[in-house]
């Protein structure tokens, strides 16, 4: 069993796809372990995409996640890091294969419905970030 962190972005909240991707998650053994609405402030976006910092995208990337609730989500399963970043597909809903959330849902490469932990230091610093000292269910 392996734990990610996943966040339903801004621009999916505030489509009305929460339902849909919680559907993907569960259809495929992904199961919940605690979540969150929340609304981040320029900094505590900064703060999350902190591995970011300097590069071109980093300023709006982080405008754009504090820019409406998003929905942050602890996710266990089987090999969760690797199944969930297949489920999500490409960065660019552009290549992104059909069937995937991105494919579905995502507008462009920043405007892309949902994140996902790329590895498991990666997973326990998201974790840490928006759940931290929580127990999980
Ligand atoms: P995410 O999986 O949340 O990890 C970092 C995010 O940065 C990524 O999804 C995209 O939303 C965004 N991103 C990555 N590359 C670019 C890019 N070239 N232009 C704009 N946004 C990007």
């Amino acid at each position: 069993m392996e734990r990610t962190l996943t966040i339903i972005k801004p621009d999916a909240v505030a489509a009305g796809h929460i339902g849909d991707i919680i559907k993907i998650f569960e259809a495929n053994q992904l199961t919940i372990k605690a979540a969150r609405l929340v609304s981040l402030t320029k900094k505590e976006a900064e703060g999350f995409y902190a591995v970011h910092r300097g590069k071109g995208f980093f300023e709006s990337l982080t405008t754009f996640m504090s820019s409406g609730p998003a929905l942050a989500m602890v996710l266990e399963g089987d090999d969760a890091i690797a199944r969930l970043r297949k489920l999500m597909g490409a960065t660019n809903p552009a290549n992104a294969e059909e069937g995937t959330i991105r494919k579905l849902h995502a507008q462009d490469i920043e405007h892309n419905a949902v994140h996902g932990s790329d590895a498991p230091e990666t997973a326990a610093f998201e974790i840490a970030y928006f759940f931290p000292g929580v127990e999980l269910a």
